[in-house]
C-alpha cells in the first residue's frame, strides 16, 4: 500500500487528510476543475489527541488520512476526540469506519444536528457524544479548543473550532474551495496561473455553497470577528496561512445583501408565442396604474445570470411556461430552483403559461415557489392555446391585481390551496364590515370581528396568531333543537361560558341559569395576571367574557356571587349558600373549574399577605395588599415577593409583580424551568431572560412552611433547608390547578382527578354534565383554556340534544408571553437524545434572537420550541400538525 506523510502545520498540529486531483463534478451539481482536497487535521496536547475532520468515505481516501495519522501518531497513543465541525459525508463519512477499527473508545463531538446525522450515517449510536456549544472548552493539555456553533454554513450542523494558543480556526467548509494543493499551504503556491485559479475557485465555492444563506455567513464573520487568527485550517483547498484578511473581506464583501427594490420581474419562455402573448397582456395590466416598474424577460433571448441579478432584487416576481409532457420548461425550472427561501422568502410571486391538453407546468412551478417560501397570493393563471380577446383582458386583470397586492391591498385568500397556510393571504382578509370568526392559534380562543384581531384577548398573542376561520357560513345556521326545559351551569369560566353559547346557537326555547360563584362578571381567566400588572384592564370590555347585552339579548339569567353546596339529583335542584329558594333543572352543567394547590402547611386563608392567583378576587387582593406595602414601606427598601410555581401562572405572576415595582423570588422544584415545555438549552435561554430581568430562580428546591408573624407571612422555609428560607412580603403560590370536584364527589358522580365525563361531556349520572378544569375526558385531565371552552362547547350542545358533538383532545401548544419574549412549544419535547430514531435541527440562539428547535421520530416532525417569535411558533405547530418530514421541514423553515 503506498504511504503517505502527515504534514505539520505546528509542533502539534498535523494536516492528515487527503488529495482527490481528479474529480471534476463534485456532489453532482459542482464543478470542480481543479480537483479537491478533504482536509483533516490532529491535534496532539500533552494529555489527549483530537482529530478535526475525516475525509470522503471512499477507500483511497481513508487509506489516505490513515496512513498520514501512522506516520505521526506514535503508536501507543489514541485519539481521544473526533470532531466535526460539519458532518456532510465528504467530511464525516469515514469516521464510523475509524471508530470502529481504531479508536473505539473516542468521543463524538459536534452540534446536536451534526451528531444526529453522524448517527443516521453510522445508523447506530453506540458511540459516546459530546454536544458542543459555545461555552464547552476541551483541554487536551496545553492546547484548548473552543468552539463556535455557527448554523447554516452551510448546513444546521455547522461550527467551528478555535484554537486559542495557536490561534488556529477551524472552520470546515467556510473559506473553503474545490483546489487541489499538494503544497496544503497557500502561501505555498507560486504559479500566478494557480492563484488566479485559486481565487476564482474561492469565489465559485463561495456562490454555490454560501450564496443562500448569505445571513449566516455575515453572522459567522461576526462570530470571529475578534479572534485572532493566524491559520485557517478549512477542509478543502489550501489551509490558509496568508491572506486571511483579505478572505474575510471578501466574504463579508460577498455576502452582502442586495438590496430589493419596489419592482416586478417577469420572466417567460413561449414555445409558440401564446405566453409570449400573456406575458405581453400581464405587463400591460401591472403598468396601468405606473406604480412599480415592470422588468420583462424572454429566457430565450436573455442571458440567464443578468436574469437571475434582475431576480434577485425584485420584490415581484412572475414566470410564465408553457407546459411540455405535463412539465414546465427547464429555462422556468433553473430559474424556480435558484429561489430559495433564505434568500427569497416573503417576495411575492406568480406563475402563468398557455397550455395544450394539459396544463400542469405552471402549478408545478407555483408549489415550487411555495417550497421557497414565497408569497403566492393568487393562483396560478392558465390559458389552453392562444389566448382571446377576453383572456387577454383576464391576463391584464390578473397582472393588475398582482400590483395592487404588491401595493398592500387586501386580498382573499387562495381558495385552491386546500392545505390552510398561515400566511399573509390567510390571515389579512379582506377589509370588509362583514363579522368573521378568527382563531387565536395559540390558545384557541375564537374572536368574531370583521378584520384581524390586534391582540387576542385570552393570552395576549398578537394579530400573526390568527387564522381566519373560513368556513363561519356553514356553522353559523344550524338546525334548531326541540328541547324546552332549563338548564343550570354551574360555573362562569372559560367552559361554563362556553356552554351557555353554544346552547344558544342550536336552541332559542329553553331557559338557561348561569351561576356565577364569583361577585365579578365573567371574565377571561388567562387575563388575570395581566390585570394585574395593569389594573386598567378590568375597565376594558375586552377583559369581560360574557357581556350583559348577550346575556339580555339571548335570554340568559346570570346570578353572581352564588355559590352552590348542593345538588338534588332525585328532585333535580341545586342548592345555593344561604339561599331558601332551589334552583331546579333538567339538564346540569358543572363548570367548577379548579383550585391552585397550596404548598404549605399552614392555610393561606388565615394571612393577609399569602394569596393564589386564580380568581379576580386574587388579584384585587394582591394589588391592595401591595398598594399598602408600598405606602407603609421604609424609603430605600425593595419590597420583595416570593412566587412559588415556576410554570405559565408563576412566570406570569413574576412578571406582574416584577412591573409593579418589587423583587420577586421565583421558586420551583424542578431543577429548571418549564421542562415539560422546553429543552435543557430552551430552559437555560429563557432562565436567562428571567434573572435578566431582575428576578431571582431557586430551583430544585421544595417549600415547607410559612414564616409567621401574627396573620402576615414573613418568609418562606424550605424542606432540607436548602436554601433555608427566604424573606418576603408577600407571598403567592401559583402551583398547578388542582380540579374542584368537590359537588360531584358530594352527590356520588364518579370522579378520579377530576368528574370522569364521556365525550359528550355527560358524567356517570343522566342529565348531569362537566366541562373544562373540572372534568376528566379520558386520563388525564387537561386543564388549557383550548380544551375548557371545547369541553363547554361538547356540554353545551349534548345539553340541548345534539347528538353529534364529541371532544376530541387536541394537542395545544404552550405558549408564554413574559418580558417582551415568547415562548412556544408544541407537541411532547422528548426529555433526552436517546431515541436512536429521534434527529434534531436547531437555531442557535446565538447567531439569531430566535430560539428554534424541532425534533422528529422517524423522520417526522413531532414537537418543536420557538422562543422570541410567535409566528414561527404558529408554523411550527402546522407543521407538526401536518406531520412534516425532516425535508419538508428544512424547506418550510430553513
Ligand atoms: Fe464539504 Fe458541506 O461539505
Amino acid at each position: 500500500m503506498t504511504t503517505y506523510k502527515a504534514e505539520k502545520i505546528y509542533e502539534n498540529v498535523h494536516w492528515v487528510g487527503a488529495l482527490d486531483p481528479d474529480v471534476r463534478i463534485f456532489d453532482i451539481v459542482m464543478l470542480a476543475p481543479y480537483g479537491t482536497t478533504y482536509n483533516a487535521f490532529l491535534i496532539e496536547g500533552k494529555e489527549k489527541v483530537a482529530l478535526i475532520e475525516t475525509v470522503k468515505n471512499k477507500k483511497e481516501f481513508y487509506d489516505q488520512m490513515i496512513s498520514r495519522i501512522d506516520s505521526v501518531l506514535s503508536k501507543d497513543k489514541k485519539i481521544d476526540y473526533f470532531i466535526h465541525n460539519h458532518t456532510e459525508p465528504d467530511h464525516s463519512g469515514g469516521f464510523y469506519q475509524l471508530l470502529k477499527e481504531r479508536y473505539p473508545e473516542a468521543k463524538i463531538i459536534g452540534t446536536l444536528p451534526g451528531l444526529n446525522n453522524l448517527k443516521n450515517m453510522a445508523n447506530s449510536n453506540d458511540f459516546e457524544t459530546i454536544e458542543a456549544n459555545n461555552d464547552l472548552k476541551i483541554d487536551l493539555g496545553g492546547l484548548t479548543l473552543n468552539f463556535i456553533i455557527a448554523p447554516f454554513l452551510h448546513w444546521p450542523d455547522s461550527m467551528f473550532t478555535y484554537c486559542s494558543e495557536l490561534k488556529a480556526l477551524f472552520t470546515c467548509d467556510f473559506f473553503g474551495a474545490h483546489f487541489n494543493c499538494p503544497q496544503v499551504f497557500n502561501d505555498l503556491i507560486n504559479d500566478p496561473k494557480d492563484i488566479d485559479n485559486l481565487w476564482e475557485a474561492t469565489k465559485y465555492y463561495f456562490d454555490t455553497i454560501f450564496g443562500p444563506f448569505k445571513k449566516y455567513v455575515n453572522q459567522g464573520l461576526d462570530s470571529i470577528q475578534n479572534l485572532e487568527i493566524q491559520t485557517i485550517c478549512c477542509s478543502h483547498g489550501p489551509v490558509l496561512r496568508k491572506d486571511i484578511e483579505k478572505y474575510k473581506n471578501l466574504y463579508r464583501e460577498w455576502a452582502k445583501e442586495k438590496n430589493v427594490e419596489k419592482k416586478i420581474v417577469i420572466a417567460y419562455v413561449s414555445a409558440y408565442g401564446y405566453t409570449e402573448e400573456m406575458a405581453n397582456a400581464i405587463k400591460k395590466g401591472m403598468e396601468k396604474s405606473n406604480e412599480i416598474p415592470v422588468e420583462m424577460y424572454d429566457l430565450l433571448k436573455e442571458d440567464k445570470s443578468k436574469v437571475i441579478e434582475a431576480i434577485d432584487t425584485a420584490e415581484g416576481i412572475v414566470f410564465g411556461t408553457p407546459t411540455i409532457i405535463s412539465e414546465a420548461l427547464p429555462p422556468i425550472w433553473d430559474l424556480a430552483l435558484h429561489l430559495n427561501a433564505t434568500t427569497h422568502s416573503g417576495r411575492y410571486s406568480a406563475v402563468f403559461g398557455s397550455y395544450g391538453w394539459s396544463g400542469e407546468g405552471p402549478l408545478n412551478i407555483d408549489q415550487r415557489l411555495r417550497q421557497a417560501r414565497l408569497e403566492t397570493p393568487i393562483e396560478p393563471l392558465r390559458i389552453m392555446f392562444k389566448p382571446s380577446e377576453k383572456d387577454l383582458e383576464d391576463c391584464e386583470n390578473w397582472g393588475n391585481k398582482f400590483v395592487r397586492i404588491m401595493k398592500g391591498e387586501k386580498f382573499e385568500p387562495r381558495n385552491d390551496l386546500n392545505r390552510k397556510r398561515r400566511t399573509r393571504s390567510s390571515r389579512n382578509g379582506i377589509l370588509d364590515n362583514t363579522p368573521k370568526r378568527w382563531k387565536c392559534l395559540v390558545c384557541g380562543e375564537i374572536v368574531i370581528s370583521a378584520n384581524v384581531p390586534e391582540i387576542c384577548p385570552v393570552c395576549g398573542a398578537g394579530a400573526e396568531a390568527f387564522m381566519l376561520l373560513d368556513d363561519i357560513k356553514e356553522t353559523t345556521k344550524p338546525e334548531e333543537t326541540s328541547f324546552e326545559g332549563t338548564i343550570v351551569v354551574i360555573g362562569a369560566g372559560g367552559a361554563g361560558i362556553e356552554a351557555v353559547k353554544s346552547i344558544r346557537e342550536r336552541n332559542k326555547k329553553c331557559k338557561v341559569i348561569l351561576i356565577n360563584g364569583e361577585e365579578f362578571k365573567p371574565y377571561y381567566r388567562p387575563s388575570l395576571t395581566r390585570a394585574l400588572a395593569d389594573t386598567s384592564l378590568l375597565d376594558s370590555e375586552k377583559f369581560y367574557i360574557f357581556t350583559d347585552k348577550f346575556a339580555d339579548e339571548n335570554n340568559v339569567q346570570i346570578l353572581h356571587n352564588k355559590i352552590v353546596i348542593d345538588i338534588e339529583v332525585e328532585n333535580k335542584n341545586v342548592v345555593i349558600k344561604d339561599q331558601k329558594e332551589k334552583i331546579h333543572f333538567d339538564k346540569l352543567i358543572i363548570a367548577t373549574g379548579g383550585n391552585n394547590f397550596c404548598p404549605f402547611k399552614q392555610k393561606p386563608e388565615d394571612f393577609s399577605n399569602v394569596f393564589g392567583v386564580r380568581k379576580l378576587s386574587d388579584v384585587t387582593m394582591i394589588k391592595q395588599e401591595v398598594d399598602k406595602l408600598k405606602k407603609t414601606k421604609e424609603e430605600n427598601k425593595k419590597l420583595q415577593a416570593c412566587v412559588i410555581g415556576g410554570g405559565l401562572l408563576g412566570i406570569e405572576a413574576a412578571e406582574a409583580l416584577i412591573e409593579l415595582g418589587l423583587g420577586v423570588d421565583l421558586v420551583e422544584v424542578m431543577p429548571r424551568i418549564l421542562p415539560r415545555q422546553l429543552d435543557q438549552e430552551g430552559s437555560l435561554l429563557f432562565q436567562k431572560i428571567l434573572t435578566e430581568k431582575g428576578i431571582r430562580l431557586l430551583l430544585g428546591v421544595s417549600v415547607n412552611e410559612l414564616i409567621v408573624d401574627g396573620d402576615r407571612a414573613t418568609g418562606v422555609l424550605f424542606k432540607d433547608s436548602k436554601p433555608e428560607k427566604v424573606s418576603c412580603d408577600l407571598a403567592i403560590f401559583a402551583i398547578g390547578v388542582r380540579a374542584e370536584i368537590s359537588l360531584g364527589m358530594k352527590i356520588g358522580l364518579k370522579t378520579n382527578r377530576g368528574i370522569i365525563v364521556d365525550t359528550k361531556m355527560e358524567s356517570s349520572i343522566k342529565d348531569i354534565y362537566a366541562c373544562g378544569d373540572c372534568a376528566e375526558c379520558g386520563s388525564p385531565v387537561i386543564q388549557n383554556w383550548t380544551n375548557a371552552i371545547d369541553q363547554g362547547r361538547i356540554a353545551g350542545l349534548s345539553s340541548v340534544g345534539v347528538t353529534d358533538a364529541e371532544f376530541k383532545r387536541v394537542a395545544t401548544p404552550y405558549a408564554l408571553f413574559v418580558f417582551n419574549s415568547s415562548v412556544f412549544s408544541v407537541g411532547l419535547i422528548p426529555s433526552d437524545n436517546s431515541d436512536p430514531s429521534l434527529s434534531v435541527l436547531s437555531l442557535n440562539k446565538n447567531s439569531s434572537n430566535v430560539y428554534l428547535k424541532l425534533f422528529f421520530i422517524n423522520d417526522i416532525l413531532i414537537a418543536g420550541i420557538v422562543i422570541g417569535d410567535t409566528a414561527l411558533g404558529i408554523q411550527v405547530q402546522d407543521a407538526v400538525e401536518a406531520k412534516f418530514t425532516y425535508q419538508e421541514t428544512i424547506e418550510q423553515f430553513f
